[in-house]
């Protein structure tokens, strides 16, 4: 990954040992001046972290503990996630912790809060806007039921402190991130390897938007320059729509092994999403999904991809 457009900036990325922003701040600290905050339960990624150039700085959102990031930040992309599956805790953490960050960050150039495409209730093979229903999309997984509520609370604080503090803010919301560090379809993979079959909803097929890690360092900027108030909220995903049954059965392919499927209602539905917003207001994404993948299976299983 290059470091994108952003450079010479003082960038605050919390949830940075997180799989989506730990990449993306190795590449933005190349360029700029990087803080990445977590609690670092993981010291190992701290240390790391800490040998690519950015800053760590321990935060605890749940309890408001932010004051050691430097509030004179231009920008700061907002990437942690609490999934303790304990209801006050994650409430406190991904809705309560935004309101925390963004008063304390509230003389930055623009905020990014990374939503999800789990905000959407789920419907059949309905294509979400960025104005359709939301609901509880992944509470039929017993290990994530606070997941998508915490999302759409999250979103309401981030909506409300943009309004409050006057703070240019994008919510994007994030379908499936992957690449050479991991994401869902390397789940897949890893269990396929494993001989697991792939849980996939009755209503086939079950349809996403992965995005490349390489597109979301390219994307970053640009949902920074949309940033606005009240704020700006997106679709954010891949410009391809793939099924999980289609990246399986490439995945499979590559690694010459057979993709079987369990169908089950106590999956995630699809999440197909209208990517009209998206495209007009930062573009189409570059990596083609099988190149991607292909990129991804062989970063992570080489001896296994032919
Ligand atoms: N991964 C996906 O498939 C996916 C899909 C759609 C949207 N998203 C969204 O993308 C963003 C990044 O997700 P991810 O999968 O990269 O997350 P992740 O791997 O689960 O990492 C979560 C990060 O948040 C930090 N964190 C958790 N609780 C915290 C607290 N109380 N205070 C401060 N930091 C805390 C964690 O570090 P510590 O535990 O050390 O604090 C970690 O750095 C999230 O907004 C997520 O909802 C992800």
């Amino acid at each position: 990954m290059n470091s994108g457009a952003l450079a010479g900036k003082k960038i605050v990325i919390t949830g940075v040992t997180g799989q989506v922003a730990r990449p993306l701040a190795v590449a933005l600290a190349r360029d700029n001046e990087v803080f990445g905050a977590a609690r670092f339960t993981d010291q190992t990624a701290r240390a790391a972290l800490e040998a690519s150039g950015v800053h760590c700085v321990a935060i605890d959102l749940a309890a408001g503990e932010v004051a050691d990031l430097p509030a004179d930040a231009d920008y700061v992309l907002n990437f942690a996630v609490a999934k303790s599956n304990d209801w006050e805790a994650d409430l406190a953490a991904n809705s309560g912790g935004v309101a925390y960050l963004m008063e304390h960050h509230r003389h930055a150039q623009a905020f990014l809060h990374c939503s999800s495409t789990a905000v959407y209730k789920p419907a059949g093979h309905h294509v979400f806007a960025e104005d359709g229903p939301l609901g509880d999309n992944h509470g039929v997984w017993p290990f994530l039921r606070t997941y998508s509520i915490c999302k759409i609370a999250a979103e309401g604080t981030a909506r409300w402190a943009a309004q409050r503090f006057a703070l240019p803010t994008t919510i994007a919301r994030l379908s499936v991130p992957y690449g050479d560090g991991g994401g869902w379809p390397a789940i897949h993979l890893h269990m396929m390897l494993s001989g697991n079959a792939i849980p996939v909803h009755v209503d086939a097929p079950s349809v996403y938007h992965p995005l490349h890690a390489d597109d979301i360092l390219a994307m970053v900027p640009r949902l920074l320059n949309v940033a606005s108030v009240p704020a700006t909220t997106v679709n954010w995903g891949g410009s391809e729509a793939v099924s999980i049954e289609e990246w399986c059965t490439y995945l499979a392919e590559l690694t010459g092994i057979e993709a079987t499927f369990e169908p089950t209602s106590h999956t995630i539905d699809s999440v197909q999403i209208d990517t009209t917003r998206m495209h007009e207001l930062v573009g189409e994404t570059t990596v083609p999904w099988r190149e991607g993948m292909k990129r991804m299976a062989k970063a992570l299983h080489p001896d296994k991809v032919k």
